[in-house]
């Protein structure tokens, strides 16, 4: 399918609460990125209510890739194939981009490609870095997945651990949300965790056999809550932010020197949204120090975005991996090797 001419993708992301449209080329230049957030929407609701989503996904789709496209200065014309985000994410809201994209396909005769979120979220490294290759190795910090993951070449990898129960990033909204901050809570306890001292301890998130377990850590949280309010104690937020925060960076940065120390490693990526954490982000520069390469997607290519699915998508459609009229949309979408949540 490489003919040698550039290739131009749009992208289109409904997995959660942002609806997003994208057109890069070949990969890596970013020509528009379009992102609509219903953040402000679910705020009210203290988290993302997944019918809300859908319909506001259906009232906005067909603006947002416009703009998209408008942004690009492309028409369809110009494009070589539609990538969509078909898993994992809330099954209303996948369904809209997925539906969309196999409608705009089956009247433009593009090329429909079916792309793996959190795939998608490996490759907003690529937008940012324009020379990187695989191998690499890859932490996924998101909402819905934790693991360290072997990117082995474009389209292969190879999960080396993985979250047990919750993922690192529903952990921080959790303990947010028992602190009274507002959704989502990650960017809230990241700028609270900045004034405040890591003076509690918890245990490590690594499993015994080198996984990750979030729901323990989350529990020790809420217990130190209650516990505190029950002796009248005062308990300072931003210390327990502080120490949360450590927690459940800690052990993901100690289990990736395990994998460093493997020898193989030559280069360290981050991705997903929990890879906009400024403590996580201070501490990936250790590996600068071993040596190694890091690289760290632009802050606002952490979050949901479909300049990263037009980036996956492209190396589908290099490889000719297409999909049809029959895909749909899978909530539960995994990368091979993952392990099932609880
Ligand atoms: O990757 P993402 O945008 O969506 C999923 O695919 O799940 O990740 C969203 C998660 C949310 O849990 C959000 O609270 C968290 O990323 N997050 C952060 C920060 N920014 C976003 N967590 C910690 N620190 C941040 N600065
Ligand atoms: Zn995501």
């Amino acid at each position: 399918m490489n003919t040698g001419k550039d290739v131009y993708i749009l992208g289109i992301e409904s997995s959660c609460d942002e609806t997003a449209a994208s057109v890069v080329k070949n990969g890596r230049e970013i020509l528009s990125n379009t992102v609509l957030s219903q953040i402000d929407i679910h705020r009210l609701y203290g988290g993302v209510v997944p019918e809300i989503a859908s319909r506001n996904h259906v009232e906005v789709i067909d603006k947002v890739v416009q703009t998209a496209l408008g942004d690009a200065r492309v028409t369809l014309d110009d494009l070589d194939a539609v990538a969509v985000t078909y898993g994992a994410g809330l099954v209303g809201a996948l369904l809209v981009g997925v539906s969309y994209a196999k409608g705009l396909c089956q009247a433009s005769g593009l090329p429909l490609v079916a792309v793996n979120h959190i795939e998608g979220h490996i490759c907003a490294n690529y937008l940012t870095y324009g020379d990187l290759q695989p191998p690499y190795t890859c932490l996924l910090t998101s909402g819905g997945h934790t693991a360290i993951v072997r990117v082995l070449d474009y389209t292969r990898y190879d999960v080396r651990c993985s979250t047990v129960d919750d993922a690192v990033g529903e952990a921080f909204d959790k303990v947010a949300r028992v602190l009274g901050l507002p959704y989502p809570g990650g960017p809230q306890i990241d700028k609270l965790a900045q004034i405040g001292n890591p003076v509690y301890k918890f245990h490590s998130v690594v499993t015994s056999n080198g996984n990750f377990s979030y729901s323990g850590l989350k529990t020790a949280v809420i217990n130190l809550l209650h516990n505190g309010a029950q002796r009248g104690e005062n308990i300072n937020a931003a210390d327990v932010a502080a120490s949360f925060t450590r927690a459940a960076i800690d052990g993901l940065i100690d289990r990736l020197h395990q994998e460093t120390a493997l020898g193989e490693v030559r280069t360290v990526a981050i991705a997903g949204g929990v890879g906009a954490n400024s403590y996580l982000r201070c501490r990936m520069k250790e590996f600068e120090r071993d040596g190694l390469r890091v690289c760290m997607p632009q802050l606002s290519l952490c979050g949901d975005n479909a300049a990263m699915i037009a980036s996956r998508g492209y190396y589908s459609y290099i490889e000719g991996d297409f999909a049809d009229g029959t895909l749909n949309a899978c909530p539960t979408l995994r990368l091979r090797g993952e392990r099932p949540r609880k």
